[in-house]
């Protein structure tokens, strides 16, 4: 085993993975720059202080933070995630409201690793900040559906809570301990434990012990008021008028704590229960102010990368894109001939490749079929005398008259001649 290897939870993603995960990120940036998001691009370090205000009862603050003091003595940590980094930003810059960006970038978040669980994992994301109208939700609901549709996923299930606001909630969350601690017998331990830090939390508890009594809790949708019924009522109204199916999920409470209103979830049907949050967000109305801006609504969402590609695995759909080249030059004279013909190539837009270390013809023609090339220029020191190069189909199906047949093409047609053969 090599000494040094990737620290738990963290991976390599090579090639022709790698591709995918950019074109990932490509079929997102299309879809949300077509609905005016612009994208942000901040640090992947902040004072630590902007993520304490996600909330102190959120694990993801509590126990999974990466943070350090630097040399200067600032107290860092690597970012868990981007929304209280956008809203920083927003407060920073003050941007024209409402502000619409998108984002991508990794995140850490020091968990314990397991499939489709890293300490070091990407997301992409949206967020709004300064506009409260239901609208916006439905939006930004239906741009999350649609870039799952445009990777080619189906088994995606959307799940929809609302909140309430911070009085509705705050009279739930007090309403919920009540409950659960009148009930505590019955609690599990861990349900116990969560209960001191977060009551809305036991909820999410998938423990048997725990479930009869989670279905006898009260509703969050008791504790609504008028506003935000109607809030909630609007953004169910506009996802069932644009089509998009989902379910009312009361128990959707989600882990970061400045969640307000609506929230909402994308479940992978494909994964395993426990991680199969392919992304989720909802609205989180009091962040900005409580980063020391003005009072501001904001609302988002953020897709894990890593986990939307397992679902994509597991539905044989947005599959690695094959890494290939058009040309490979094939020269048994040297290199120096393969040098100039790939640079020539390259310039014309073709994307070409070569063999080193002066090669048999034997193994540069293995090597040129490794690398899926469509046509092997081969050029020999016979070539080179007669002024030619040798075009030969490697892959006779894509070439112009389907058959592959081999030619002999004076060098100053060539370029024109691949040009013409690839179109
Ligand atoms: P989150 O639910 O913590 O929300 O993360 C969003 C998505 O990131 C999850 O659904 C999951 O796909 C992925 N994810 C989270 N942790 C991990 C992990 N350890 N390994 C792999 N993937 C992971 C947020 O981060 C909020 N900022 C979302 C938001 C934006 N709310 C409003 N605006």
């Amino acid at each position: 085993m090599p000494e040094f290897q990737t620290s738990p939870g963290m991976r390599d993603i090579l090639p022709p993975e790698s591709a995918r995960w950019r074109r990932f990120v490509e079929v997102f940036a299309l879809t949300v720059e077509r609905a005016g998001y612009g994208q942000v691009i901040s640090p992947l370090l902040e004072d630590l202080g902007v993520f304490q205000r996600i909330g102190d009862a959120t694990d993801v603050v509590t126990k999974e933070m990466y943070d350090f003091v630097d040399k200067g003595g600032r107290h860092i940590a690597l970012r868990p995630e981007l929304t209280a980094s956008v809203c920083r930003a927003f407060v920073q810059h003050r941007p024209v409201t409402p502000w619409k960006v998108w984002y991508h970038g990794s995140q850490f978040r020091y968990e314990k690793p397991q499939r489709g669980r890293y300490r070091q994992f990407d997301q992409v994301g949206i967020e709004v900040l300064g506009a409260d109208d239901p609208n916006l939700d439905v939006e930004i609901i239906a741009l999350g559906w649609e870039f799952y549709r445009a990777l080619g996923l189906t088994q995606v299930k959307l799940l929809v809570n609302s909140l309430g606001e911070p009085e509705d909630r705050a009279r739930y969350v007090a309403a919920l301990a009540a409950y659960f601690e009148a009930n505590l017998h019955q609690l599990s331990d861990d349900s116990r434990t969560t209960l001191q830090k977060n009551p809305l939390r036991v909820l999410d508890s998938k423990r048997e012990q725990d479930a009869a009594i989670i279905a006898g809790a009260p509703r969050i949708a008791e504790f609504y008021s008028e506003k935000a019924a109607a809030h909630f009522a609007a953004v169910q109204t506009g996802l069932a008028a644009l089509g998009i199916p989902f379910t009312v999920e009361a128990k959707l409470v989600r882990g970061l704590d400045y969640y307000r209103h609506t929230t909402f979830e994308y479940q992978g049907l494909t994964l395993d229960s426990a991680q199969n949050a392919l992304g989720g967000g909802g609205r989180y109305d009091g962040l900005v102010e409580s980063l020391g801006g003005p009072a501001t609504p904001g609302i988002g969402f953020a897709l894990g990368l890593d986990r939307t590609l397992l679902a994509c695995d597991d539905e044989g759909v947005f599959a690695a894109p094959a890494a290939e080249v058009s040309v490979f030059v094939v020269d048994t004279t040297g290199g120096a001939e393969a040098l100039a013909l790939t640079t020539q190539l390259r310039a014309a837009g073709i994307a070409a490749d070569r063999a080193y270390e002066n090669r048999s013809m034997k193994s540069q023609m293995k090597a040129a079929d490794r690398s899926g090339a469509t046509y092997a220029v081969i050029i020999g020191t016979h070539e080179i005398e007669a002024g030619v190069a040798v075009v030969r189909p490697l892959r006779a199906e894509r070439t112009p008259d389907g058959e592959g047949t081999q030619s002999s093409v004076p060098r100053n047609l060539l370029i024109d001649h691949l040009q013409k053969a690839l179109s």
